[in-house]
């Protein structure tokens, strides 16, 4: 951070966009302490979407003594942390209480590459009450060949949990090549940087000093997990309260008062596991489309995020004018000077559902003998496993019976409304369905099985690991690979793609432009994970349970779960800017780098969230494998080994840790740093041991080239 006299020199010439010139070059700092900031400015301030001229600058501000009265700030931009020399002022911006005093103003006419400087001003009894003072940086000019090195995190998971790894980026020493890896050109943000619930025991841990209270729980969705109940966010205010709880932290506050961010939203802005404007709670047994819920997320993620909207002008932004669902639009691109064109893509907005719907009924034949023929998979699929009879037929009336008692059974026991059961029955109880389903259900009544034995051959959602009538398992998580990606397939050319228009037309077109741009390197952001995560169980031998040596996706959540459309994506990006081309992204709790179909992809830990080694653990227990079982192994002691072997193009699993992602980009080469901590630090607050902290990372380094990934 130092000032030049050149640089304050420049100050002057600089043109100053829609803000107002300061008559005076020359300004006394307001007074800012840490209790102003704290008391007026208690999320602090923050910076976005820089570019070669502009920057988008926020702050909330909070007055304990007229909490509901709509006011006013100034906001003043300097080259230099004391503004000996101001360039430029905007006074009266309206932070009103419509908006949660929530402020956003794009500044531009600024110069490429360079450090500004910018605090918000809020006048209360003739008294000038300052934020911290922040500091940004804008995109370098598109002619500029110079380095890039920014930083990347994800999923930053609050109750119970510190924000370590933030603390950690920010203390971090200089690094061989002489820079150090704090000083950062900017930070990308992959989603979640809100978790929607306020508790849930299956992956947080609340009843500490770290917690999210909402204002008004009677606006919430109540949830419980075994014998806890706990809420997550529905109305405007609840979305509101996750954002202002977050950023009390300091580490995060000092993050963003360092360095501009680049956003992308995940699921749990919206909801867990969401597509559109559907949440996935209950498994498929209630509709979970919410078009204002959705809305309410976005406006709190619009009031609090520094980005820009597309279209948007210079000066204070207009939250009511932003587009909202269905006509959201986050995705946008950068150009980060000559090597680097960016493209932010939204995974979730535009997507369709999984391609195995939480309420498929297991025995429903998707790939019927024809198509399997079609297909050139008759002989893939010819054994008793996959027969099928047509359930109308008068000779399987009994059966028919039978199968519609157990699933009124195993609907209500499942939570499905009394009212839904007939409808739902009728609905799935018809057609071709697979003996393997049949065969289950009649044994669990004790009656007689039917005979594959020249019946047709075919697919069915239970040929994918669907087991149960309404579930996660066998839909989200844990899909056997080979077969869903047969149905994939045909479901793709039987549909043009629409199955897994995962962008949608308007954002692929926007996508297809960002990669013909003549920036050396193309870098993808997507909030879920490129690298394919595959648990192959088909030579354990150690698996009693033979139905589980299958080789499973972990979670079809995340690209897995679009083959055909994660294909023809990598196909694309092997083949833009001399295949100069990285996927970043997040979500999984996990760190990866991996080469697939050609493409470099990175995945980036979790700030502070459940690793997802933690996770498999509760899961894998919950389905009944206890730890010393071989699925438990498999699964979750090895479960790098696990990936790797299932994956080649593996070159680094770290499943169990916390942490952040630093890039360092040239013409040539980008260098990959993930700064990690194991991931049972994370409940512990080392705010005053940074040392203790320090000695708990590990760095891993690798070096990457077009189509290739190597320890560095
Ligand atoms: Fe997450």
């Amino acid at each position: 951070m130092k000032i030049s006299r050149r640089n304050i020199l420049k100050a002057i010439v600089v043109t100053a966009g829609t803000l107002e010139a300061c008559s005076s070059d020359i300004t006394q700092p307001p007074p800012t302490t840490p209790e102003d900031n704290s008391r007026f400015f208690p999320q602090s301030i923050a910076s976005g979407d820089p570019r070669p001229d502009s920057v988008v600058l926020w702050t909330r501000v909070f007055d304990e003594d007229d909490p509901s009265g709509d006011r006013t700030l100034t906001v003043e931009v300097a080259l230099d942390p004391i503004f000996t020399v101001l360039l430029a002022r905007k006074p009266d911006v309206p932070a009103t209480a419509l908006h949660d005093h929530n402020v956003k103003v794009k500044i531009t006419g600024l110069q490429p590459s360079t450090f500004y400087y910018y605090r918000f001003i809020y006048e209360k009894n003739g008294k000038k009450l300052s934020s911290y003072i922040g500091r940004t940086k804008t995109a370098p000019g598109a002619a500029d060949g110079r380095t890039l090195k920014f930083a990347v995190g994800t999923c930053q998971d609050f109750i119970g949990r510190y924000y370590n790894s933030w603390h950690r980026l920010l203390r971090l020493p200089a690094t061989p090549d002489g820079g150090a890896d704090q000083d950062l050109d900017f930070v990308i943000f992959l989603g979640d940087y809100v978790y929607e619930t306020t508790g849930d025991p299956g992956f947080q841990v609340p009843g500490g000093t770290r917690n999210v209270v909402f204002r008004e729980p009677e606006t919430a969705i109540a949830l419980s997990r075994g014998d806890t109940t706990y809420y997550a966010a529905q109305s405007l205010s609840n979305y509101r309260d996750l954002y202002r709880a977050i950023r009390s932290d300091p580490f995060l506050q000092m993050m963003h008062e360092s360095y501009p961010f680049v956003f992308v939203w995940d699921d749990h802005e919206y909801s867990d596991d969401c597509h559109g404007a559907t949440s996935t709670y209950s498994d498929g047994t209630k509709d979970e489309n919410n078009v204002e819920r959705r809305r309410n997320a976005e406006l709190a993620f619009f009031e609090s995020i520094p980005m820009d909207h597309p279209g948007g002008t210079a000066d204070v932004v207009d939250f009511d004018g932003i587009a909202r669902y269905p006509e959201t639009r986050i995705y946008r691109d950068f150009t980060m000077g000559k090597h680097l064109r960016l493209a932010v893509a939204d995974y979730r907005t535009y997507r369709p559902d999984h391609l195995i719907p939480e309420d498929a009924y297991p025995g429903t034949v998707v790939m019927d003998a024809a198509a399997l023929a079609a297909a050139g998979l008759e002989a893939t699929y010819s054994s008793d496993a996959y027969a099928y009879v047509d359930i109308d037929d008068p000779a399987f009336m009994s059966q028919k019976t039978l199968l519609n008692i157990a699933y009124r059974q195993l609907a209500i026991a499942a939570g499905l409304e009394a009212a839904d059961v007939d409808a739902r029955v009728a609905a799935v109880l018809k057609g071709p369905i697979a003996v393997a389903y049949v065969n289950a259900v009649l044994s669990a009544l004790g009656a007689t099985p039917l005979d594959p034995t020249g019946k047709p051959r075919g697919l069915a959602w239970v040929h994918m690991g669907k087991r149960d009538l309404f579930s996660r398992q066998g839909s989200r998580y844990v899909v056997i690979k080979d077969t869903l990606d047969a149905y994939a397939a045909y479901k793709f050319a039987a549909t043009q793609g629409a199955s897994e228009n995962v962008f949608g037309d308007a954002q692929q077109a926007w996508l297809d432009e960002a990669l013909a741009g003549p920036e050396t390197w193309k870098i993808l952001v997507s909030s879920v994970s490129m690298t394919s995560l595959m648990i192959d169980l088909r030579d354990k031998m150690d698996v009693t349970d033979a139905t589980l040596r299958n080789r499973f996706y972990l979670n079809v959540d995340m690209w897995d779960g679009f083959p055909s459309r994660r294909k023809q994506l990598l196909d694309q990006l092997s083949k833009v800017a001399g295949g100069k081309a990285i996927v970043l992204s997040g979500d999984i709790h996990a760190a990866f780098a991996s080469v697939e179909d050609g493409v470099a992809c990175l995945t980036t830990p979790a700030i502070s969230s459940q690793s997802v080694k933690g996770g498999a653990a509760g899961v894998a227990v919950g389905a009944g494998f206890d730890p010393t079982s071989a699925v438990y192994k498999y699964a979750v002691l090895q479960i790098d080994t696990t990936f790797q072997e299932a994956n080649p193009g593996i070159a680094f699993s770290d499943c169990d840790s916390n942490g952040v992602l630093v890039v360092q980009l040239g013409a040539e080469e980008a260098i990959a740093t993930f700064h990690l901590i194991p991931g049972v630090n994370a409940e512990t607050d080392y705010a005053s041991r940074p040392n203790d902290l320090a000695a708990r990372f590990v760095q891993r380094r690798f070096r990457i080239t077009p189509g290739s990934i190597v320890p560095a």
